[in-house]
């Protein structure tokens, strides 16, 4: 059985009250950039302020709020470098506040960029913890006063990246397709989780919950796999499976979140969209 943590329940953010979230699976294909985008949403539906961080170099998810791969405007690695001061000879004239992108739902976004990809390397060299530079990022930008819920959306690996949204989150969501490929990338990603935790500088985010995605009802082995995750993950919430749904893909495919349908499918996805959110705002609420 896999260890939770238990987050420090009386552990406050100087910074606001602001509530930092991220949906994680070093698995590729899952659903994080899916999930992340809809959740944002569904916080918006309930009255929030939300702020969407992309951190997969892949930008998938800055695709979807219509950001282009060949965009010249700052993204969040400018941001982050710009943040280190000993990275001074890195620093361009980005700024938070012409990298941000708007929307009419009220959801704002910092994209990312390939750039971002040469993360890990271009802080290499630096004294300050590099693990924390989104952390402090957030910080100093005042982004828990600005904003109820910022949504995080990772890429699919383990590495710096990683270990920079998992300190810098309060809460981990993660998305899965249950079979044997998710079930390994979620074990690893609990290890990072015991090595933050080791680290003694910050709290290992509170697990929030899994989110079964892409299920197939009728398939026996998707059953059993199911089951056989949901005996090793046994502590945490596990959510109401998410099926695998032609209207779901085409939603994303037209760059829209399930909210901005009529339909009964969409009405049916909004409700567990919803549903996820009122418990990862239950479960974040008790932190102050
Ligand atoms: N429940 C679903 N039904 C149908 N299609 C889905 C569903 N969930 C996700 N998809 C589709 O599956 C693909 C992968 O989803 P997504 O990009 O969200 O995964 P990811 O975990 O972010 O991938 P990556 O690891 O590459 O970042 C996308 O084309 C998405 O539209
Ligand atoms: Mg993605």
């Amino acid at each position: 059985m896999i260890k939770l943590f238990n987050r420090n329940q009386n552990s406050t953010n100087e910074t606001g009250p602001g509530k930092v979230i991220a949906l994680m699976n070093q698995k590729g294909g899952v659903g994080k950039t899916t999930m992340a985008y809809n959740m944002a949403h569904a916080l918006g539906e309930m009255g929030h302020k939300v702020l969407c961080i992309d951190m997969d170099p892949q930008f998938n998810f800055s695709l979807l709020f219509g950001q282009d791969s060949d965009s010249e405007r700052g993204n969040i690695h400018h941001l982050l470098i710009n943040s280190v001061r000993e990275l001074k000879a890195l620093h361009t004239d980005t700024f938070l506040s012409e990298a941000i992108i708007k929307t009419d739902k009220g959801i704002d976004l910092i994209p990312a960029g390939q750039e971002l990809s040469g993360f890990e390397l271009s802080v290499a060299s630096i004294n300050a913890p590099r693990q924390l530079i989104l952390k402090k990022f957030i910080e100093q930008n005042n982004l828990r006063s600005m904003y109820d819920y910022i949504v995080i959306d990772g890429p699919p690996t383990l590495g710096l990246l990683v270990v920079n949204i998992l300190c810098a989150c309060d809460g981990v969501l993660f998305p899965f397709i249950p079979d044997a490929f998710s079930e390994q990338g979620l074990k690893n990603i609990h290890g990072v989780l015991e090595d933050i935790e080791d680290m003694g500088i910050v709290s290992a985010p509170k697990v929030l919950g899994y989110i079964p995605n892409l299920y197939e009802n009728r398939r026996k082995k998707t059953k059993e796999d199911f089951e056989a995750i949901k005996a090793i993950f046994n502590e945490g919430t596990i959510f109401e499976p998410f099926a695998n749904k032609a209207s779901f893909a085409k939603s994303m495919a037209n760059k829209k979140s399930v909210f901005d349908y009529k339909a009964n499918d969409y009405k049916e996805l909004q409700g567990q969209f919803l549903t996820v959110a009122r418990s990862v705002e239950s479960q974040l609420g008790q932190m102050q």
